[in-house]
């Protein structure tokens, strides 16, 4: 039998178990299980002690469903489909992995390096011997998992991870690294079977490198980080009016003078403008863009570049005002928002912006290529003699005519070259360009029209998408450009409207998070914006709304946060909750909670703001009611130091 048979067999198995409980018996199973033949050697210690036992082990808890428990660490994005049992599997004393083919390899070196951040150094063979206790299995050709989805066994005998293709195989992976538990020195991972495949094919998240610029050391970080919540889409926004990111050889002035600016505007000191006076520049090499395309690769990342046009482009003319219609020279822009100076449809910008397209398809693989087209003001167009003649030579309505005959000629060019166009939601004004895929960012309106219209569509509302809206009081928080946008927004986010018809919902490909960087000045910043918002979105992304649940996603986070702190990710620090109860008329028992588990809370109970020089909080207390209202507020510090915002709560005697 060859080795996708036996899986095959393992899976249609694994699927219909609880529903053949009643009939199966456990004698029944072991000889259904060993009655498959098996031909082929090496399969055979696979099978027999990885699948056989994966089988027994599932029929056991079917039988008896009080070996069957939930999974103790529990995993973002909540898998399809989990059953987990009362044991585990110990690591400390080997680890041995088999992968043969390229994804295998590539699947097992990226577990040996979370197995060596828990002490244990992982060989990787490409046939099992009797030391081996973790087995990849790609084209495993099982239709239902399609190209991202696995089946991850954790038995007696180790861990089984099955999948088509490579993807499959590194999320079965970035599952493991949420149920690795250290405990006494005692590396485990709970038994389980697991079958996961995602909702979205597009789970994105976006970059702003324009508004403020961010080195490829963190561009890596930012993408192995989104990698681990299987997110697969990174939108790198490289060019806006306040810089130009990407080095492109033909035309070096985008760089020597796109990438820089004077200055920066302070807060939001527009009018009258108030600058920082600090000379601000960054750039990618090409070089540079080569190794995170890399990077990203070994991480079933796809990184699609956005190239702004027809607006947003007063970078690019500041170092080639020729391609505006004026003319005009102008500078960087050294404050926030939208400006009139934008790219003439001259044919000699054409041929400007597909060479620059021709260097960004030769760096990025990506079937897509964004182009922007949002915020386009029609000013110099309305003004300009040569665009008001092109609109009556194309027979155009009007501007925003001349903006989807501008968006079209793009189109034309990169699907020429075998390439896609995304675009912001925009770009449906004025007639939608053929094949473009639209990136609904105006409300889910723009994304509706598109889908019913046949349109491939990313949905990426403001409202529940924009991670650079507030995630709470802004009173508290870091100065933000607006909204508001709590976790729990993120999470109750359905990607999929209501009026889209249900035969063009398969036009929804995806959803995705933007991050505009004007009010974040560091990487510690977005990294404070982005999570845990980030596992809100990673859950919408790869789980159907009607497996969502608030409550249980909120029990996963404890987990979830002790990572990204191992990670060195600067989440944004969750206050703590405080309850309390009337005991008797003199006296209230309090309780302090924290989702983060390597956190200390500290409290106050006489109105100061409380810090680490405040009482530490270990467990319940009484405390005694005074008469008049006694205001309880409370932190949370992480063994760093960094302390969340103060939570309060006012106790009261009962009348
Ligand atoms: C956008 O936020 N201007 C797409």
């Amino acid at each position: 039998m060859a080795k996708y048979e036996a899986v095959e067999v393992f899976e249609k198995y694994i699927h219909k178990i609880d529903k053949f409980v009643d009939i199966l018996n456990f004698n029944k199973l072991l000889f259904y299980s060993f009655s498959i033949q098996i031909r082929n050697h090496n399969m055979k210690k696979y099978f027999l002690f990885g699948i056989v036992p994966g089988l027994i082990l599932s029929a056991c808890s079917s039988i008896n469903p009080v070996s069957e428990s939930r999974l103790k660490n529990e995993v973002i994005p909540l898998p399809v489909e989990i059953h987990a049992f009362d044991n585990y599997l110990k690591i400390n004393d080997r680890a041995e992995i088999v992968g043969k083919n390229k994804d295998e390899i590539l699947a097992a070196t990226t577990l040996k390096s979370i197995l060596s951040t828990y002490g244990i150094s992982a060989n990787i063979v490409a046939n099992p011997t009797d030391e081996s206790n973790i087995f990849f299995t790609s084209n495993a050709k099982i239709d239902s998992l399609g190209n991202e989805g696995y089946k991850l066994t954790v038995n007696q005998q180790g861990v089984s991870i099955v999948a088509n293709k490579g993807a499959g195989l590194f999320y079965a992976v970035q599952t493991i690294r949420q149920l690795i538990e250290k405990d006494n020195k005692i590396v485990k991972i709970q038994y389980c079977n697991i079958y996961d495949k995602p909702l979205y094919k597009w789970r994105g998240l976006h970059l702003d490198v324009s508004r403020h610029f961010f080195d490829i050391k963190f561009i890596k970080k930012y993408i192995d980080n989104m990698s681990k919540y299987k997110l697969n889409t990174f939108h790198w926004h490289l060019t806006d009016d306040q810089g130009w990111r990407i080095e492109i050889k033909k035309y070096p002035k985008l760089v020597t003078i796109g990438s820089k600016r004077s200055e920066t505007v302070i807060e939001k000191n527009f009018n009258p403008f108030i600058g920082d006076g600090v000379p601000y520049e960054g750039f990618y090499t090409q070089e540079q863009i080569k190794e995170v395309v890399k990077f990203a690769e070994q991480r079933y990342v796809t990184i699609v570049p956005e190239i702004e046009m027809p607006g947003h482009s007063q970078a690019a003319l500041a170092a080639y005002p020729e391609y505006s219609c004026t003319g005009e020279s102008c500078k960087v822009l050294t404050k926030w928002g939208i400006t009139d100076n934008i790219y003439c449809p001259y044919e000699k910008t054409f041929t400007f912006l597909q060479n620059i397209l021709d260097e960004v398809m030769e760096l990025f693989p990506s079937e897509y290529i964004h182009i922007g087209g949002d915020e386009v003001p029609k000013t110099q167009w309305k003004k300009s003699d040569f665009c008001q003649e092109l609109i009556k030579k194309e027979n155009l309505k009007d501007e925003n005519g001349l903006q989807s005959y501008f968006i079209g000629r793009i189109e034309q060019y990169l699907n020429s070259k075998g390439r896609y166009i995304v675009g912001w939601d925009e770009i449906l004004e004025g007639g939608l360009a053929p094949n473009a895929t639209v990136m609904s960012w105006r409300g889910e309106k723009g994304g509706i029209a598109a889908a019913n219209a046949g349109h491939n569509v990313v949905m990426t509302p403001g409202f529940a998408m924009y991670f650079d809206h507030y995630q709470a009081n802004p009173k508290y928080e870091p100065f933000a450009i607006g909204g508001f946008t709590p976790l729990k927004t993120v999470y109750d986010y359905n990607p999929m409207p209501k009026e889209i018809s249900i035969d063009k919902q398969k036009y929804v490909i995806g959803v995705q998070a933007n991050v505009w960087t004007e009010y974040m000045k560091s990487s510690q910043q977005v990294e404070y914006m982005v999570y845990p918002r980030l596992l809100a979105l990673s859950e919408i992304a790869w789980v159907k709304p009607g497996q969502k649940d608030w409550n249980g996603f909120q029990k996963r986070l404890p987990n979830n946060f002790m990572l990204l702190e191992k990670y060195g990710i600067n989440f944004r620090l969750p206050e703590p909750e405080i309850k309390y109860t009337i005991i008797n008329e003199n006296e209230f028992s309090l309780n302090i909670y924290s989702s983060v588990p390597n956190a200390k809370i500290y409290y106050s109970s006489d109105g100061s703001k409380p810090g680490n020089n405040s009482k530490l909080f270990k467990s319940e207390l009484k405390m005694s009611l005074p008469d008049s209202i006694i205001a309880i507020k409370a932190i949370i510090q992480l063994p760093d130091g960094r302390q969340s915002n103060y939570t309060e709560q006012k106790v009261e005697k009962p009348l």
